[in-house]
């Protein structure tokens, strides 16, 4: 018997290295026993990997369907991969055959590995957990080995910040330049929801000490002299100023996840498309499986889908376009800056939000990235269409007496068909019955054109209009007198 000890749970390269060596060697798959634990075995001689004299090739699928493979928590993972590998030299296409046992199993942990990055990508909700020098931390438990596999995803979304993602296999911190990895932190210790800030702040000092990215350094990259000259830059000293309480406010307004069963059922569901004949039954079910959504291929690149967020039988219901870079980290929809011109003219117009029910066209936010920031795209044809069918999920569940659709992207959303705004604005429109009962349509503009509007005046007239469109559709929704 051949006894290999691998240097971690999940050491692909130390794998293939084995791998490569008992291959050339002859050596059966039932002769070889796999172990990452130190003192397993020992009355038998342990190797640790070396590298093979001869190199043969594989395709280059099965080193990705390993290297997957290889983060599963299965015990039998190391020997299956290895029987594949000896299987593959005698069957060359055996790759290619879904139906054989090994390869179906295979694959259905590939499968499961992915589901967890993807979990994990949609799940992990970061706490403001020191304010100076300003640092997250995230506590999870990833279905399988997945944190490391999982990270540079939250490096490219949250570049600017310093974090620490904690999980009971690794660590793993971001200084806003590097990502390092440590040992799992003790589920014992795992906080619960209300847990101390303080165990947070023990467990980060414990684990990282990151040379975070301050003032300082935003200072130098765009030194003073240059703000004279960039639009953008007399909202430096505010922005620096109100930091943290945006950034608190930002991890406070983080919607909890929703319960397990609803997860589990909306995860079951929405897998392969099963809701094609099946829909969700509650608004925490469609936020639920929005999360795993894949009509369309905005998902990739979103930190989450944003569902809408209001009252659950909301007579009026506001849809906008798409989240904004703030909206994709918090998960909550219209928090960010065109939300703020938003709350100011519903407070303009008398509606209270509380009692309305605020959504998007498009659940995920697409964007390009430009340096470290992440510019807004507006969603095509397709994805709108594609989108829709989450729209509708909420239309039908909240059942709304008028609808408003801020901006030519919402209308297209409510309605189906393009429209510029400006020859339906302002009026109420009858919309057709599709599940969620009979509603109005009041198309009004999207806040982020107030915003861009550069005329003083022009800007002014607009505003008074949206204003005005706001306290229409909240009469015909008779949230006003
Ligand atoms: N713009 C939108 O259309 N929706 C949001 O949620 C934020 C900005």
């Amino acid at each position: 018997m051949r006894v290999v000890r691998l240097s971690s749970e999940i050491d692909f390269d130390g794998w293939r290295t084995a791998a490569r060596r008992l291959r050339a060697e002859g050596v059966a798959p039932d002769a070889v026993l796999w172990t990452v634990e130190a003192d397993l075995f020992e009355a038998a001689p342990v190797e640790t990997p070396s590298p093979a004299a001869g190199a043969f090739t594989v395709p280059p699928a099965f080193v990705d369907l390993a290297r997957s493979v290889v983060l599963h928590r299965s015990g039998e993972r190391f020997s299956l991969l290895y029987r594949l590998l000896w299987r593959l030299e005698r069957e060359p296409r055996l790759i290619e055959n879904p139906a054989d046992p090994d390869m179906a199993r295979a694959r259905d942990m590939q499968k499961a590995v992915a589901r967890a990055i993807h979990k994990m990508h949609a799940f992990v909700r970061f706490r403001l957990v020191e304010t100076e020098p300003e640092t997250y931390a995230a506590w999870f438990e990833p279905a399988h080995r997945v944190t490391e596999a999982a990270a540079p995803f939250f490096a490219r979304r949250f570049t600017n910040m310093t974090w620490t993602i904690l999980t009971p296999d690794a660590c793993v911190a971001w200084d806003g330049q590097t990502l390092k990895v440590s040992e799992g932190a003790d589920p014992a210790d795992a906080p619960s929801e209300d847990a101390q800030e303080e165990l947070w702040r023990t467990y980060y000092a414990s684990i990282f000490n990151p040379a975070r990215l301050n003032e300082r350094m935003m200072r130098q990259e765009m030194p003073k002299r240059y703000w004279r000259n960039l639009p953008e830059a007399r909202l430096i000293p505010e922005l620096v100023e109100t930091a943290q309480a945006r950034a608190a406010a930002m991890v406070a307004a983080t919607p909890s996840p929703p319960p397990d069963r609803v997860l589990k059922a909306a995860l079951r569901h929405a897998r392969d498309g099963a809701y094609n004949g099946d829909l969700p039954t509650s608004l925490d079910e469609v936020a639920a499986a929005a999360q795993v959504c894949r009509r369309c291929a905005l998902w990739r690149d979103a930190t989450q889908a944003v569902p809408g967020q209001g009252a659950a039988h909301a007579p009026l219901m506001f849809v906008g376009e798409q989240p904004g870079d703030q909206e994709d980290l918090a998960g909550l929809p219209f928090v960010g800056p065109a939300g703020q011109v938003f709350e100011a003219a519903l407070k303009e117009a008398g509606v209270p939000r509380d009692r309305t029910f605020v959504t998007n066209a498009v659940k995920h936010f697409k964007h390009e990235p430009r340096g470290k920031r992440r510019i807004h795209k507006t969603p095509d044809r397709g994805e709108v269409t594609a989108c829709r069918w989450w729209l509708d999920a909420e239309r039908r569940l909240v059942r709304p007496r008028v609808i408003v659709a801020l901006g030519a992207t919402a209308a297209l959303a409510v309605t189906g068909k393009a429209a510029p705004v400006g020859e339906s604005r302002g009026r109420p429109l009858q919309l057709p019955d599709q599940g969620g009962g009979q509603a109005q349509l009041v198309v009004t503009y999207h806040p982020s054109f107030l915003l861009r509007l550069p005329d003083a005046d022009a800007r002014e007239r607009a505003r008074a209009e949206f204003v005005g469109d706001l306290r229409l559709a909240g009469e015909l929704a008779k949230l006003i007198d």
